[in-house]
């Protein structure tokens, strides 16, 4: 098990025994028993009415693990909660192929939010953004004087930028505020530096302060990841040429450039939720950036390089909080961190990319080779075999029928339970 512990390079890991999984989960991240035993109880209601309001209960996902990952040279175990079947699978062979060329390499720019206070009703535009800016300084310090503890751990407010929009209201300017928010998601620090903002901001204008709040664009906060793929394991330089033009098409056309990205946030979204994070904050920025150029295309790229490998590539803003929030509230999310053995929000966000591209390539190789519904039924199937009413070892025998026979369906699955009992 020593060898086990330190490589996240497991083959067949699906085919083990929970039990056995969990085993291996809890000597590679050195979990505890008391630790592991949180995953399979259920959240305190008291934790949870203090989280939101009107709380009458939980409600579960399932929480796997996607294997095989090595990123920047550390192989990780990436904990993942959805409902969606095939997902976790399809990251881990996607992670697999990539182990061959060296896994994930990523790069990822300073933690940097952007907060949005909106100036209405003034008579000299030009002026008032000249006066903003004039006194970048003093705003600065104010936005600081918000949060010590942001600024002592290295972060704060950095800079202040004007924009001056023509808007149906007239000439707005939209002042951004540029917060250095270290490891937290960072919204509670900029909203609060945005409202301590509006009264000077008003003083220094003859305007009114309309909106104070963080944008989830967050352009300033990239994190790219890159990884090769092997060709031959692709089954030839032919599938390679096959995924390149399923590819084309989600780079030229939003309707395939939806889906295809909605692929890439299958895997984002079930490490954000299983790590507590914000995952609309992190779909929103993900959405806003791909139609950043004025036509929604593709989160990833890819290309052939010299030798016919597929090249694959990433980039998108992630608001991502180590710090803070549910992430450190949810006993389950911390304890995800642990099986990543991450400790810093920069680092969660080179696995999220990575896991991003990797779920991106899985669904574009499938669909340019076998089509996804092969994986998808097989999961699929189990469910259907359950609602038809079959139990134990029925499950298992109406699951391959409907799979063999290419049609999974409730009626035909009820047929299957009847002749084999
Ligand atoms: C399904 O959840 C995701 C896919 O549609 C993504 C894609 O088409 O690339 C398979």
């Amino acid at each position: 098990m020593k060898e086990l512990q330190k490589t996240s390079k497991i083959s067949g890991f699906y085919k083990l025994p929970m039990k056995e999984r969990i085993d291996y989960v809890k000597k590679f991240s050195n979990l505890t028993d008391d630790e592991i035993s949180v995953f399979s109880s259920t959240m305190d209601l008291e934790i949870a009415d203090r989280m939101i309001e009107n709380v009458i209960g939980t409600f579960e996902l399932p929480l796997a693990v996607a294997v095989n990952f090595h990123i920047n040279k550390k192989d990780y175990i990436i904990p993942m909660a959805t409902e969606e079947s095939s997902v976790v699978a399809a990251a881990s062979n996607a992670a697999k192929i990539a182990r061959i060329r060296g896994g994930f390499t990523t790069e990822v720019s300073e933690p940097q939010m952007i907060g949005q206070l909106q100036l209405l009703n003034v008579s000299d535009v030009a002026g008032a953004a000249k006066k903003i800016l004039d006194h970048k300084k003093q705003l600065l310090d104010l936005a600081n004087q918000q949060d010590k503890i942001l600024v002592d751990l290295g972060g704060g407010a950095r800079d202040l930028e004007v924009r001056i929009l023509d808007s149906p209201l007239g000439k707005m300017i939209v002042t951004h505020i540029i917060v250095d928010v270290r490891d937290a998601m960072g919204a509670n620090a900029v909203n609060t530096m945005c409202e301590a903002l509006a009264p000077m901001m008003e003083e220094l204008t003859d305007g009114k302060i309309r909106l104070k709040i963080l944008s989830n664009l967050a352009d300033k906060r990239l994190v790219r990841a890159k990884a090769v793929f092997d060709k031959e394991k692709m089954g030839g330089e032919k599938v390679v040429d096959a995924f390149l033009e399923s590819y084309t098409l989600a780079s030229i056309d939003p309707y395939r450039a939806a889906t295809h990205n909605k692929g890439i946030m299958n895997g984002i979204d079930a490490v954000i939720i299983a790590t507590g994070n914000d995952f609309r904050a992190i779909e929103s920025g993900a959405h806003a950036y791909a139609a950043r150029d004025g036509r929604y295309t593709s989160l990833t790229k890819y290309h052939k390089d010299k030798d016919g490998n597929l090249v694959g590539e990433i980039e998108l803003p992630l608001a991502i909080g180590i710090v803070g929030g549910a992430a450190n509230i949810h006993p389950k999310a911390r304890l995800c961190r642990k099986i990543l053995g991450i400790v810093t929000a920069k680092e969660l966000s080179e696995v999220v990319a990575s896991l991003g591209l990797a779920q991106n390539f899985a669904a574009v190789f499938a669909l340019s080779t076998v089509g996804i519904q092969k994986g998808h039924m097989s999961l699929h199937s189990k469910n259907i075999a359950v609602m038809a009413g079959a139990q134990g070892e029925e499950i298992e025998k109406v699951a391959d029928k409907l799979v063999k026979e290419g049609k999974v369906k409730l009626d035909r699955a009820k047929e299957i339970l009847e002749e084999i009992r």
